[in-house]
């Protein structure tokens, strides 16, 4: 059987090949048809990538109709079960599980760059006391670039390896900075003995005690919420990620663009709307009420449905179940109620089952994130610091790939042909 797709385009009656590789057709190979030779040639238009790969990669496997999500290889599922966030980010960035030894070596580093420049606390000072976190933590992201000049070398190993410990070091504490300043708390330095989510929790919350202990709970269900979030394939912000990249910018910069692309209510920004939503039903009772607005195209039902889940998020399935560890400890969320009545009224209601709408991975952590006691406004940013391995992998793999260039997607234009310019006077 040939792997082929033969094409016949009737305006000439011109038959081509074109090679059929990994169930894909290059949309290169449709420029060669062509009416007359000065023709441009056919190109693919797909608004929103909805049927177009832009790479290849090895990193993150989604099978959307069976719920299937894997780290180079390895179920989410056992990941979640087995494995901590640090060590995740190290299988997205470089491929494997770490070896004896590699473990301590990686979290040494990226331990010994959580500092941040002392400037970098000035620079946030500047900001209103209002100010959202996300708003915050792209910027000064943005800002560490001018810090670290040398990582611009994006073509040298070792300098991308600094800035990878780097950023996965720096993340918690912006997102810890950004916090306490909106608090008016003063600012908490990192702690080397604690695990990277325990630092956290650390410099969000330490108050006047000399010594800051996570609770144990707490500490592990933000690291598995951590190994969720990591990556995504080529989810909106990783695709930023990658489109910015391509330009050869520093990583600095475009992990603030793909930070950016992740606030947006589409994406990372639905945890925080989907804690308005439930805020704003407020009872039980009135959950039939909200579904039927929503049916009537009043809003979406956020945290429900997504691109390439038709099924579901099996990340929505494991965040359930670490909701009730949370719950043991913090008391049960008033909102939990809601959430469930509104996830069990959708999931019967034809509307929902026709357009394979389920609940996503923001439908429930953005009310762990509220029981553990994180203010609403900083539960993206809760998405930001573990999709920084993901963003980096897919950066570091665009970088490597030779078959990859500065990204630029053509367009059909459908605007005024050439006209001449008309002075203001006679402009009717
Ligand atoms: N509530 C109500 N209707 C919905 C929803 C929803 N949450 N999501 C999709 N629909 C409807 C939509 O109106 C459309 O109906 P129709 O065919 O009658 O026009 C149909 O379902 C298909 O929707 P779409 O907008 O074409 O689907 P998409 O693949 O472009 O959008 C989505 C995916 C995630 C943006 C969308 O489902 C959505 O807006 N969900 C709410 C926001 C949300 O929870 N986002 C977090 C995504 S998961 C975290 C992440 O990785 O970013």
């Amino acid at each position: 059987m040939p792997e082929t797709l033969s094409i016949i385009d009737n305006r000439t009656g011109k038959k081509y090949e074109i090679p059929v590789v990994h169930d894909t057709i290059k949309a290169m190979d449709l420029r060669q048809i062509k009416v007359a030779d000065e023709d441009f040639g056919l190109m693919s238009y797909d608004p929103a990538f909805m049927n177009t790969a832009s790479c290849q990669s090895r990193i993150t496997f989604i099978d959307g109709d069976k719920g299937i999500l894997r780290y180079r290889g390895y179920p989410i599922e056992q990941l979640a079960e087995k494995s901590n966030y640090l060590e995740v980010a190290y299988l997205l960035i470089n491929g494997e599980l770490p070896t004896e030894g590699a473990p301590k070596d990686w979290a040494y580093h990226i331990t010994h760059h959580t500092l941040l420049h002392e400037n970098t606390k000035k620079f946030m000072e500047g900001f209103h006391h209002d100010a959202h976190p996300m708003g915050m933590l792209i910027s000064t992201v943005a800002a560490l670039s001018t810090f670290y000049p040398e990582a611009k070398n994006i073509r040298n190993p070792e300098t991308r390896k600094l800035q990878i410990y780097r950023l996965i070091g720096k993340m918690p504490t912006i997102a810890g900075y950004a916090y306490r300043h909106r608090m008016g708390l003063p600012y908490v330095y990192p702690d080397n003995e604690l695990s990277y989510t325990g630092n956290f929790l650390n410099m969000m919350f330490k108050m006047t005690e000399l010594k800051y202990k996570p609770n144990a709970v707490l500490e592990r269900a933000l690291d598995i919420l951590f190994i969720l979030h990591a990556d995504h394939e080529q989810n909106c912000s990783a695709n930023v990620m990658r489109s910015i990249g391509s330009s050869l910018a520093d990583p600095f910069c475009a992990m603030a663009g793909a930070a950016a692309a992740l606030y947006g209510p589409l994406h990372g920004g639905a945890n925080e709307e989907v804690l308005s939503m439930l805020r704003e039903i407020g009872t039980k009772d009135k959950v039939p009420d909200f579904i039927k607005r929503v049916k009537a195209g009043e809003g979406r039902l956020m945290g429900f449905g997504h691109r390439i889940y038709k099924n579901y998020d099996p990340r929505a399935k494991i965040i359930k179940e670490t909701a009730d560890q949370v719950f043991e400890v913090t008391g049960r969320s008033p909102l939990l109620d809601i959430a469930l009545e509104l996830e069990r009224i959708a999931l019967q209601d034809d509307y929902f089952v026709k357009r394979k709408l389920y609940p996503n991975v923001d439908f429930y952590s953005g009310i762990i994130y509220q029981a553990m006691g994180f203010p609403t406004d900083a539960f993206t940013v809760l998405f930001a610091i573990p999709r920084t391995a993901g963003w980096i992998a897919q950066w570091q793999e665009m970088l490597l790939d030779a078959e990859q260039k500065i990204a630029r997607p053509r367009q059909v234009y459908l605007g005024a042909e050439k006209r001449n310019y008309v002075p203001i006077e006679k402009r009717v």
